[in-house]
């Protein structure tokens, strides 16, 4: 690990350390921890300084593959970009290549991707972009489950982080206040004869910070600081979600998250309409069942599961 590596490490350890102290728990000079102080510094941490202060990271806002993973990676090796086009993307061509447990992080999207076609709002420092690459042992057609853990995944980390409690739209959004904090879009490349996964990539949008909303976003989407007043450090936010996915497998086998989701999720107990194709229809929405799907009731007698692959629900 590097000097300036060291010196972040104690600064997020929560030390306020005088550059003397520092120094001598590194065993260097303390111009060399001045030194360390003004790259971390040109990176963008605040390193505060006050006279019988001490040095001490401020609300840091700079993502950094160091910090998530003192505080906690969950075995995943991070990838971090400035910009990318879209973190699944990269993801993807990652695990083509044979790539493990990489979680792929980018400050700014230039063509975030959303379900159904649509687009994810991306801009530089205002959310966390992050994709994570898993291989788990279901089946390719169950792969809702991964959708559904990774909302309750991402429900518990900005409550953990905030206080602030999040609800679910089913299958992919996480709401915060009545408005959408989160997406969620899962891709995977399955093994035709197995049926099993080659690999799955799930990416996750949340939206952090307040910031400046493209006119047709601003009455559906929401952030963390707008709802909760808490500016969240994004590192930590990613270190909260990389922690939840470190044993997935168990979690998946487990299942018992599924309850937590039904418990999250306000569409139930709702009418909605459901689109899927070119076919429209209205029910009730009554479950989820245990392989993610949302069980409906269309009065026709019999429920129906919808698989979250091509379907769309509004509630009415
Ligand atoms: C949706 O709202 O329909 C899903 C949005 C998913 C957005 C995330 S941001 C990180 C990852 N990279 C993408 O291009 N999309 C997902």
């Amino acid at each position: 690990m590097s000097l300036k590596e060291q010196v972040l490490q104690a600064l997020l350890e929560g030390d306020t350390c005088s550059g003397e102290a520092l120094a001598k728990k590194l065993g260097v000079t303390r111009s060399a921890v001045w030194k360390a102080v003004k790259q971390l510094r040109a990176e963008g941490f605040a390193v505060e300084a006050g006279p019988n202060r001490g040095y001490v990271l401020a609300g840091c806002d700079k993502l950094s593959a160091a910090a998530i993973s003192h505080m906690g990676d969950g075995g995943y090796t991070v990838e971090l970009h400035d910009c990318l086009g879209s973190t699944n993307d990269r993801a993807k061509e990652l695990a083509a290549g044979g790539a493990r447990k990489v979680c792929v992080i980018a400050d700014r999207q230039e063509g975030g991707k959303g379900r159904m076609g649509r687009s994810f709002f991306s801009p530089s420092g205002a959310g966390l972009y992050l994709t994570l690459i898993l291989h788990p042992a279901i089946r390719g057609e169950d792969g809702a489950l991964l959708t559904t853990y990774a909302a309750v995944a991402v429900a518990e980390a900005i409550e953990e982080l905030t206080g602030g409690s999040a609800a679910i739209k089913w299958v992919n959004d996480v709401y915060l206040g009545g408005k959408k904090i989160c997406g969620i879009l899962t891709e995977a490349s399955v093994d035709f004869e197995t049926g099993s996964f080659a690999y799955a990539v799930v990416g996750i949008g949340i939206n952090v910070r307040k910031t400046v909303l493209p006119e047709e976003l601003r009455s559906i989407v929401t952030d963390l600081e707008t709802e909760t007043g808490v500016i969240v450090d994004r590192n930590r936010l990613a270190s909260a979600l990389l922690r939840r996915f470190a044993d997935i497998d168990a979690i998946l086998r487990d299942g018992t998250y599924l309850k937590s989701y039904s418990e999250r999720c306000f569409v139930l107990g709702q009418e909605v309409l459901v689109t899927r194709g070119t076919e429209q229809f209205s029910a009730r929405a009554v479950d989820i069942n245990d392989r993610g799907e949302l069980l409906v009731d269309d009065g026709s007698g019999t429920l129906r599961a919808l698989n979250s692959g091509e379907v769309s629900v509004k509630v009415k």
